[in-house]
Parts: structure tokens; C-alpha cells; sequence
């Protein structure tokens, strides 16, 4: 793919890349200037000092490493542009070391960007700033760069310490997680409880599963936006709850020191709502009391993790051709339908092929494909609150995994192991196509001359050899009631 219209004509015909979501944020953040002193992707050097000692080859500290990964195709151009998903030329990077990750041996590419345009941001892009667009504050800074949102002791820490210091606030809420509008709302919400002036700055920093360096890299983000002090999410008693606490240090910018800050005593800790608890009020539809948050988070609380019976959710039946699946499906969606409450769609493997998937072969990379398409669509309808009920063969357990992450993202997902023995789905082989499968008509056939992975991870197995398909729909209803996705009768 070469770079598109819209570019000067000497750029027109460098390859494009589409970089993903972290590295576009990555991109984001190193053009804004937040990323200071890197001037674009880190090369090898730098990368292996990064993930070593926390420091670039010339000793400036970095906490992680900013690396962009392509196909090795794409290793030998001096220049490439950047674009968004959409295709939208974001940057040029000139290329200074292509580079393969001993590890993983990924190929990288490193070397410094140049901004074509600004990325065009999503909901409350408004609200963006870059460091340069901010009036630098008088006297001190106190940030806060979280990804969750403040409930009243973080709100309370965050009041006292401020006003300790005599700092103005800075929000910085984390963008790259899953709710990222429930997190701006939940933090615009509460923004009368925050000191006067604070201001609320979105910055796109997906986390990156390093704890300890996340952090760091947040007091790096909160340093370019001229922060003095910032107050770390962090775990106190002992619950899962991330907690804005301030840690016994702040990242100064000038001198490049962490400097102490006064640690919040015990006595001023109040009562607190474990995540789990949080969780099962929220499951349960229960109102999050109010000394925890104040209502306007609780609302968004409630959006982010709808009570179960009103969450979308996807039951996903794999099997054998043959196994019942479609029978047993369709039976859920009946019941689901009769009983009213819940929007169903049913998205059957052979119904799938004719429409969605149409022309697709059951070559395995053909079969993956059909089955992401399915698990994208089932993702969307689970993200609107509603149930989608899927019953391909999905033979391959990294492909129904992939889809258990997408839908898992946005919802809820059950899988569901239709384990008919292949004996039963041969003896019935109501398509004939067994038959024709044994007399090497039909290449690739599940079970007889292509795979089938039995998943390890089913959260109901069947055997519609030894259950009628009534009593076979009745196991899956019981789940989903005991689940709290379906009220009883
Ligand atoms: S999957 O492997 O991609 O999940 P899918 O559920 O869509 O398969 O389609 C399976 C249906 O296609 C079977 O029920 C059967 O009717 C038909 N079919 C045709 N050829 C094959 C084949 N080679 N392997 C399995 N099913 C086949």
C-alpha cells in the first residue's frame, strides 16, 4: 500500500503503515511533545537500555520502550508514513535503523517523526491539549493521571494534598482502556468537588502491563504537562481498588529528581468499597452507596458495568457439524425471545456462510476469518446491551479466544461446547455430507480430514447423544439465569 491523496508530492509515493493502537498513542504523544526528550521511535540501543535500566543510551531516564513494529517488508524504505485505521497520513517517520527484537524478532523501525497533521480524536476531543497549549501554572502543579475514575477518598486525598502544597490541579484521565468516555464523564462529573481551576486534559496512554513503569511513564506525561507533583494510583489496605494515593515522591521536570512529598496518615482513610464488592452491586443492580462516590461516578460506574440482566452478552456454541448446535441455538433464541426482556440475534454457521462469510473456503485461514467476522459482529451486539447467540463449528481454540477477548471487552461471553461424539454426528449426517466426506468428496471436513480443537475453556459442555434438544436449551437457560444475565420466570 502506497500513502494517499492529500499529501505533498514528494510524499505521495512512500509506503503507508498503520500503526497499532498503543503506537499510534505513542505517535500522539512523542508529536505533542509529551513525550520529551524522544524525538520518535526508539532503535535497538536505546530499546535495550530502556527495558534494562529504565534509561536511553545518553542516560536521560524513560521508563518504556517506543517502538514501532511492521512487516519485514516494509524494513527497507528510508521514509514511511503513518496513517490512522482510516487511512488518514498522520506523520513521516524517517527511518534511522530498521531494526528485528532479539525476543520476539519482530521488525522494528526507529527514527524521528515528522507531523503531517493533527490525529483527528474521537469523543471529547475538545478537551485535548498539548503541553504547549496549557497556561503554566503560577506556583505548583498536583496531577493526577488516572484511568479510573475519582470517588470521594480520592477526591478527598486529592483536595487535602493540593491544598498542602498550595497546588493547582491537573486531571489527567488515561485514554486507551476499554470505557474511556465513562472515565472522562465520571471525572467531568465530579469536577465541583475538585479545587478550583483544576483543569481535566485527556491524554491517550493505553497501559502497557508493567505496573512500576506505567507509573513512571505517567510522571513523565504529567512532567511534560508542567506538573511539579502527582499523585500515583496505587493499592491501599490491601484491596483491588486503584487508589490515587500519593506516593513519597514527585517527578521534578527541571532538575530530573524525585523529590518527597508528604504521605496521607492512616486516620485519614476512610471506609472502602472493594472492587469485588463494587462488582456485585453493580451485577446485582444495586445503587452504589454514596459515601463511596458521588452520584454523577456512580452513574457512569453503571454505564461502564450494566446490572447482568441488562448487559449484552454473547453465547458462543461450538462443535462438530452435525453436533446439534444449530438446533440448540436456535432453541435459546426461541426461549429468550418468548420470554421477552432481551434482544436476540442468532448468528448460525450455515445462515453465516451465506450471507456474511459468503465465498469464504474452509481453508483454516478462511475459517478464521469467518469466525473474527462473526466474533466482530457478536462484539458489537454485545456492546449494545444486547444477546447474540453464534453457533459455527470454530474448530480453532486461538480463534475462539480472540473472540472471547473482543467480546469480553464490551461484555459478557459464554462458550458452550456442543461435544456430540463424532460416531452420533455421522450417524445422523442429515446434509449427507459425511458421506461424502468419507468418500473424499469433500476436502477439509471437520472431524474427518480437518481439525477439531475441543475447547478447555467451555463454561457448559453437551452431548446431544444422551439429552433431548429441550432439556439440552434448559442447561443453557439455567446458566444464564443462575448467571444473573436472564430473570427467572
Ligand atoms: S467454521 O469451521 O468456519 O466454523 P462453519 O460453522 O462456518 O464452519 O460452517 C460449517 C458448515 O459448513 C457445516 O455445518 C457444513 O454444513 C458445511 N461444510 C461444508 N464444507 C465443510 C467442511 N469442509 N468442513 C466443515 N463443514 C463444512
Amino acid at each position: 500500500m502506497t500513502a494517499d491523496a492529500g499529501l505533498p508530492d514528494t510524499m505521495r509515493d512512500l509506503p503507508a503503515w498503520t500503526p497499532d493502537p498503543v503506537e499510534l498513542a505513542d505517535l500522539e504523544l512523542v508529536l505533542a511533545g509529551v513525550y520529551r526528550p524522544l524525538p520518535g521511535f526508539l532503535g535497538s540501543y536505546d530499546t535495550a537500555m530502556v527495558v534494562a535500566g529504565g534509561r536511553l543510551a545518553d542516560g536521560t531516564p524513560w521508563p518504556v520502550p517506543v517502538t514501532l513494529t511492521v512487516p519485514k517488508e516494509l524494513t527497507g524504505h528510508e521514509r514511511i508514513v503513518l496513517q490512522d485505521p482510516e487511512g488518514v497520513p498522520l506523520a513521516v517517520l524517517d527511518v534511522a535503523e530498521a531494526w528485528q527484537d532479539p525476543v520476539t524478532q519482530a521488525w522494528r523501525l526507529a527514527g524521528p517523526l515528522e507531523a503531517l497533521r493533527a490525529p483527528p480524536h474521537g469523543p471529547f476531543h475538545a478537551l485535548r491539549r498539548r503541553p504547549d497549549e496549557l497556561a503554566p501554572a503560577e506556583g505548583p502543579l498536583l496531577a493526577v493521571a488516572t484511568r479510573e475514575p475519582l470517588h470521594r477518598k480520592q477526591l478527598g486525598q486529592l483536595r487535602q494534598v493540593a491544598e498542602r502544597l498550595g497546588a493547582a490541579v491537573l486531571v489527567l484521565p488515561l485514554l486507551g482502556g476499554e470505557h474511556d468516555e465513562s472515565l472522562v464523564r465520571a471525572l467531568l462529573g465530579v469536577r465541583k468537588e475538585l479545587p478550583d481551576g483544576a483543569r481535566i486534559v485527556p491524554v491517550p496512554l493505553p497501559a502497557r502491563g508493567d505496573h512500576d513503569r506505567d507509573v513512571l511513564l505517567r510522571a513523565h506525561v504529567a512532567a511534560a504537562y508542567g506538573a511539579t507533583h502527582l499523585l500515583a494510583e496505587a493499592e491501599l489496605d490491601g484491596t483491588a481498588i486503584p487508589l490515587v494515593v500519593p506516593e513519597p515522591w514527585a517527578y521534578d521536570a527541571d532538575v530530573e529528581v524525585w523529590r518527597p512529598v508528604a504521605r496521607i496518615e492512616p486516620d485519614h482513610v476512610q471506609a472502602e468499597l472493594t472492587a469485588e464488592r463494587l462488582h456485585e452491586l453493580l451485577d446485582a443492580g444495586e445503587p452504589v452507596p454514596d459515601w463511596f462516590t458521588p452520584p454523577a461516578v456512580a452513574a457512569e460506574l453503571v454505564r461502564a458495568r450494566p446490572p447482568k440482566h441488562s448487559r449484552g452478552i454473547t453465547v458462543f456454541f461450538t462443535g462438530l457439524s452435525g453436533s446439534g448446535k444449530s438446533t440448540v441455538a436456535r432453541g435459546l433464541s426461541d426461549a429468550l425471545i418468548e420470554r421477552g426482556g432481551r434482544t436476540v440475534t442468532l448468528l448460525d454457521g450455515d445462515v453465516v456462510r451465506r450471507m456474511l462469510s459468503a465465498g469464504l473456503t474452509f481453508s483454516r485461514a478462511d475459517r478464521d476469518l469467518n469466525i473474527r467476522r462473526i466474533g466482530f459482529v457478536a462484539a458489537e451486539i454485545t456492546r449494545h446491551g444486547g444477546t447474540a447467540i453464534c453457533a459455527p463449528i470454530a474448530p480453532y481454540a486461538a480463534t475462539r479466544a480472540e473472540v472471547r477477548r473482543m467480546v469480553s471487552a464490551v461484555g459478557d461471553f459464554i462458550l458452550v461446547h456442543v461435544a456430540t461424539p463424532l460416531e452420533e454426528c455421522e450417524r445422523r449426517d442429515r446434509k449427507g455430507l459425511y458421506a461424502k466426506a468419507r468418500a473424499g468428496q469433500i476436502p477439509e471436513f471437520t472431524g474427518i480430514s480437518d481439525p477439531y480443537e475441543a475447547p478447555d475453556d467451555a463454561d457448559l459442555t453437551l452431548d446431544t447423544s444422551r439429552m433431548a434438544p429441550d432439556e439440552a436449551v434448559g442447561e443453557v437457560l439455567a446458566l444464564l439465569v443462575d448467571g444473573g444475565w436472564v430473570r427467572p420466570d
